[in-house]
């Protein structure tokens, strides 16, 4: 049952503390805070490159996924949407690694995206939540999201376990490459560890996110904006505002902007910024000025750090716990799926079961 809340989906947001730590319970050993991933039939340290595929909310954990492994285990990374990659026949070194990402393990393009890849003699690699799913069995290796079942059609609490999982990976992969040592997983698996106890705390901040959600359910059109790790972020929070209150959003990488949406903006298209303090605060912040000076309104999901800089300009702001930037994308998602949630609740749309729409979309 619903446990008491009003949908699937709000439950299945109270759950992302647990999923998060359930998954990395199941992926870091509590003695020597490692991260252990289960036997391989192939060395990470010799994979040439991986090639990441996924449809939705899902394809945006691999975008996560792909700056993680680019930056901190130095492998080479493609990417795109499994509709497509399994019709683009990428020039592929045997050998290289196939990393598919789905809650049900079922999503028809997924599947065919994985076939075309084992094709070509790819190792695949699946981070699945239904564990005995087709794409579980024609995979070499699973990860497990323990993320439990969702019932609602939007994707909530799979998604945050599927970055637990691709943050795992990353460690283990860059200890692998050698391009992270014991004091740097040390470093990252803190963070991880942290994250329940902080994605608890996200909860304090209903009240805020209720605000924004008076603003954005007043709107036509909403644009979302995040640099770096927060693009993803800022994607899957368009998406998830489409999928459920059947507004119009469209997420923007924020430097992107002046080449062409920044002409949309006046008073009618809340602008939802994913900006915590990160290394790439400050170029989001002068993206977010540009905004403002052409009539903007602004709406913030940032940190206490961030917040301190971006008050003075924003309309309404989100203010969560500063995080390791690492882990802040894991952080940042929870809001972004709770506004979705609210405007929905507001405009009084079939939250868990959308039109149009079904849970595993198992046709291509
Ligand atoms: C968004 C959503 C969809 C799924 C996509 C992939 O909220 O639920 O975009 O993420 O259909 O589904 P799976 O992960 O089952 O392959």
């Amino acid at each position: 049952g619903k446990d008491g809340y009003r949908h699937y989906m709000e439950k299945e947001l109270h759950e992302h503390p647990l999923v998060i730590g359930q998954t990395l319970q199941r992926m870091v050993d509590p003695a020597s805070r490692r991260v252990m991933l289960p036997e391989m039939p192939f060395d990470l340290a010799s994979v040439p490159r991986a090639v990441i595929t996924a449809c939705g909310s899902a394809f945006y954990a691999g975008m996560i996924g792909r700056y993680w492994l680019e930056d901190i285990a130095r492998l080479p990374v493609d990417i795109d949407v499994a509709s497509e990659m399994r019709y683009r026949n990428p020039p592929l070194t045997a050998g290289s690694l196939g990393l598919l990402i789905s809650q049900s393990g079922e999503t028809a393009d997924t599947l065919a995206a994985l076939r075309s890849l084992r094709e070509k003699a790819v190792h695949i690699l699946s981070v699945l939540n239904v564990e005995h799913s087709t794409m579980a069995r024609e995979s070499d290796v699973v990860l497990g999201t323990v993320a439990g079942p969702e019932i609602s059609v939007a994707s909530t609490k799979a998604f945050t376990a599927q970055l637990t999982v691709l943050a795992c990976l990353t460690i283990a992969t860059a200890r692998a490459r050698g391009t992270l040592d014991a004091l740097g997983e040390e470093e990252l698996v803190s963070a991880l560890l942290d994250l329940p106890s902080r994605a608890a705390e996200v909860f304090t901040q209903g009240e805020a996110v209720r605000r924004m959600a008076q603003v954005v359910a007043e709107a036509r059109d909403v644009l979302y904006l995040g640099r770096g790790s927060m693009f993803p972020v800022a994607m899957e929070g368009a998406l998830k505002l489409k999928e459920i209150t059947y507004i119009h959003a469209e997420a923007y990488a924020a430097g992107e902007m002046k080449h062409g949406p920044i002409s949309l903006i006046d008073r009618t298209v809340p602008i939802v910024a994913s900006a915590p303090y990160t290394p790439l605060f400050d170029k989001t912040l002068s993206n977010l000025q540009e905004a403002k000076a052409r009539g903007g309104r602004l709406l913030v999901f940032t940190d206490t750090k961030g917040a301190e800089r971006v008050s003075a300009i924003a309309e309404d702001m989100v203010v969560l716990p500063h995080v390791h930037d690492f882990v802040a994308p894991i952080l940042q998602t929870i809001p972004v799926q709770m506004l979705a949630y609210e405007v929905a609740v507001l405009k009084g749309t079939d939250v868990d079961q959308p039109r149009n729409l079904a849970k595993s979309v198992t046709v291509e």
